[in-house]
């Protein structure tokens, strides 16, 4: 196990009508005048935001509004947040809903305390200071309610890059799995590409005898094959969205990822395509997901064959551990069809002629050198036919 050090400070609040405590906890982490942060509207049509507001006049702590976040969010709104908190003199930015409002959240937190432009810490400037930031989580995906992660996209040149830093650590999270009820089936099941996918990129790693969290990985893969076809069949499955909202946070927290090198190639690869065609990230990952597994299968067969058996319980064939390895892929493959996620890039939009331009983007752009993935260095040529398969 390599060297690590590990700092995970939220407050997690976890369970029915927790959104009632927002006022109390803004308060307990310093916060006097909070800018609301929303997106384009399920939480207003559900009531939540109001609920949310009455929590706060009751703790009296002013706040002011600010909707309109897109999945996938943009650097756009996110100067018009920095602006507003500077000028209304904003001390706490709560944002109410999924990762993209929490990631622009995050960004307009590091924004307003930084004289220069936010997106320098997109091309990597380390984040020392922001905002503190609260969430009340509405979807069960990205992570980002206990992540030091955000991943914004600048509109000028179409880049969705990611920025991190403890700085962007909520101070605290709500999370209250019926709130997640009202999500349509294609996002809760994008939700779960995307937490499954969060488990792989860790999975696959160089180092050796990372037994521990190996098999907590395992784990919340299992959990997660099992719950999430409930949420998709019956959506009002309180248990099952609640073991997949703290699953979701786990997975993505590092808990599982520390002391092991790390992949990210599926992401990177995955960003590009919500970048240039605006699909919803999870549904790109389950398209993703599989392809760099297949590409990346001869690099160590017998690790993805160990997730074949372990993960979808393949009968180990130990003449052939590639035919092993290959079924898991193939029962991925299975899963993420049958929870209603595509499985092409055609279903996603993706055009032929576009393909070199993405991975040109993925490699090169916005200061990158050449190569991704942590796990098997992957170049453009490579990307280029990860793309294709
Ligand atoms: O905008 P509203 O109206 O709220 O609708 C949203 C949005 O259309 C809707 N929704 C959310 N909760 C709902 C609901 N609809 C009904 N009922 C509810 N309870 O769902 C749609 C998707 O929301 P979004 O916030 O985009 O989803 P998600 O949490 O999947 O976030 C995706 C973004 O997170 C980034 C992705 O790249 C993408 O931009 N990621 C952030 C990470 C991080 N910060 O650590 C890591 C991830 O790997 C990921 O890259
Ligand atoms: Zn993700």
């Amino acid at each position: 196990m390599d060297n690590f050090t590990f700092y995970s400070p939220t407050y997690f609040v976890f369970g029915k009508d927790k959104e009632g405590d927002a006022g109390k906890y803004v308060k307990r982490f310093g916060g006097s005048k909070v800018l609301l942060h929303y997106g384009g509207g399920s939480v207003v049509r559900s009531g939540l935001l109001d609920r949310v507001k009455n929590s706060l006049d009751a703790s009296k702590i002013e706040y002011i509004e600010l909707g309109g976040v897109k999945p996938n969010p943009v650097s756009s709104l996110v100067y018009k947040g920095i602006e507003l908190c500077r000028s209304e003199d904003v001390d706490f930015v709560l944002a109410i809903g999924g990762g993209s409002t929490i990631d622009s959240a995050k960004a307009i937190a590091a924004g307003t305390v930084y004289d220069g432009d936010f997106w320098d810490y997109y091309m990597g400037k380390p984040i020392k200071e922001a905002l503190p930031i609260g969430t009340i989580l509405t979807i069960a995906a990205a992570g980002s309610e206990g992540s030091p992660d955000s991943v914004i996209t600048n509109e000028e040149g179409m880049f969705k890059r990611g920025a991190s830093g403890n700085a962007l650590r909520p101070k605290f999270s709500i999370l209250n799995p019926a709130l997640t009820m009202t999500l349509p089936p294609y996002q809760s099941a994008a939700g779960i590409s995307d937490i499954i996918t969060h488990l792989c990129e860790r999975y696959f790693t160089n180092t050796k005898d990372v037994e521990v969290t190996d098999r907590m990985i395992e784990a919340l893969l299992l959990a997660m094959i099992k719950e999430g076809p409930k949420v998709i069949r019956n959506p009002e499955d309180y248990e099952a969205r609640a073991n997949i909202m703290w699953a979701g946070m786990v997975a993505h927290n590092n808990t599982v990822g520390v002391g092991r090198t790390q992949d990210w190639a599926s992401h990177d690869i995955e960003h590009e395509l919500s970048a240039q065609y605006d699909v919803t990230h999870g549904a790109g990952l389950a398209v993703v997901l599989p392809a760099v597994m297949t590409y990346n299968l001869k690099h160590d067969v017998n690790r993805m064959a160990r997730f074949a058996v372990n993960v979808f319980g393949v009968q180990m064939d130990f003449n052939h551990p590639e035919e092993t390895a290959l079924e898991g892929i193939k029962q991925l493959r299975y899963f993420f069809k049958e929870i209603g996620m595509p499985s092409s890039l055609g279903e996603l939009g993706g055009k032929v002629e576009d393909i070199d331009e993405m991975a040109q983007r993925a490699c090169y752009g916005n200061g990158r050198e050449g190569q991704i993935g942590g796990y098997v260095s992957l170049s453009k040529k490579d990307v280029v036919n990860i793309y294709n398969l």
